[in-house]
């Protein structure tokens, strides 16, 4: 009787002690390669979280592991991704950049009994693929379809579309051309481009062929939206008065050194601005600076992963350290906080973050620095694409 006593005491002092221990979140991003600052954005983003809150969540330690994915290739995010869960053991997966990689992990989450805090891919029909997918980033459908009423407002009524040809340029596509027709608009051609391509002199042409007033685009944030921009300059579309209109990815702060004056007064839609002013945002961006070691560098990534490890540590909460994926999901439907980008909740039907959406306009400072300036807000903006994605 004594033995089986100290045998019990013993299963739950172990078991116990299981559930204090360290919990491992895998993140994979594009950590080498072209993309690599949009992934040293995430880790930004992580590393200014658990420096401002801390390593630990009730007696559980956080230990994040990260696994580099330079390009969009789905294969290798399924490998790393279940790498991490069989050999790491995480209790989490998150970050993803691009679309078609966190696509491809959405099958694997039931049985590994992982949820997936998607810190960035952007194409709305993510979240509809597994009820484990939570997603703090934003969608093209949320910030492409405000500025077709700022195009239309500027006096625009032809609009030429150009996207990169993957699940968030159609979604864009789509998403301009729906709320473009609804304020009277026409978009005369719609254009496609491979997700690889970087000499845009041939799209530019077009664009002037075309007739349009302006120029709706949408690429991944990256190399390929500074030659984008650069690229409409520099053939003299701007020159022409062919006016710009863009979700935020086309005019990442980091890329605005390098624009310089080629970007001033671009307008664009978007869920987060660096300048944003709030106390939260003021405290995130000195974390985030020290954290990346260049003010210059920070982007939007940073902040989808910032508010990413949010979610996780309110996963880690409620489930008390204990691995059981469809409760940690559970537990952050209708979360509420107020994230550096301003008010925000995690939508409990899509599990997709509600949030403003800020229409800025790419201006110098007195120092002679370039922002996006914010000048008006689309308050408690969720995702019109989430219909359009069933
Ligand atoms: C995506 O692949 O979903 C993606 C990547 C970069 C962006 C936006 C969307 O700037």
């Amino acid at each position: 009787m004594k033995r089986f006593v100290l045998a019990a005491v013993a299963a739950i002092v172990m078991s116990t002690a299981a559930y204090a221990e360290t919990i491992k979140v895998g993140v994979v991003g594009p950590f080498s390669g072209p993309f690599a600052l949009q992934g040293k954005n995430f880790k930004a983003g992580i590393d200014a979280y658990m420096a401002i809150n801390g390593a630990k969540v009730a007696d559980n330690t956080v230990e994040v592991i990260y696994r580099d994915l330079p390009a969009a290739d789905p294969a290798q995010s399924k490998a790393l991704a279940q790498e991490l869960v069989v050999k790491e053991k995480v209790q989490y997966l998150a970050g993803f950049y691009f679309t078609p990689d966190a696509m491809a992990v959405a099958p694997i989450l039931k049985q590994a009994n992982t949820p997936l805090v998607i810190m960035n891919a952007a194409t709305s029909a993510i979240v509809t693929k597994s009820p484990l997918v939570v997603r703090t980033s934003f969608t093209t459908w949320q910030t492409s379809t405000p500025i077709a009423k700022v195009a239309h407002d500027d006096g625009v009524s032809k609009v030429i579309s150009v996207v990169s040809d993957y699940g968030p340029g159609v979604d864009a596509e789509n998403a301009f051309k729906a709320a473009f027709e609804k304020e009277g608009g026409k978009v005369v051609e719609a254009i496609r481009m491979p997700l690889s391509t970087n000499d845009f002199s041939p799209i530019m042409q077009r664009i002037k062929d075309s007739g349009a007033q302006g120029v709706f685009a949408f690429l991944p944030s990256g190399p390929t939206t500074l030659g984008f921009v650069k690229a409409y300059n520099e053939n003299g579309l701007k020159a022409a008065g062919i006016k710009f209109f863009a979700p935020g990815d086309l005019t990442q702060e980091s890329d605005l050194p390098a624009l310089g004056d080629a970007a001033l007064g671009i307008k664009t839609t978007f869920h987060y601005a660096v300048s944003h002013d709030s106390p939260e945002n003021k405290a995130f961006v000195e974390a985030a600076a020290k954290a990346i070691g260049n003010k210059a560098e920070l982007s939007f990534p940073a902040v989808g992963a910032y508010d990413g490890m949010n979610v996780i540590y309110k996963m880690i909460e409620a489930t008390g350290g204990k691995q059981d994926a469809a409760k940690a999901v559970e537990a952050v439907k209708g979360l509420t906080w107020v994230s550096p980008r301003g008010p925000v909740t995690i939508d409990p039907e899509s599990r997709h973050i509600t949030q403003n959406i800020y229409l800025r306009e790419v201006t110098k400072a007195d120092d002679g620095t370039y922002y996006n300036k914010e000048i008006q807000t689309f308050e408690k903006q969720g995702d019109p694409g989430l219909a359009a994605a069933k």
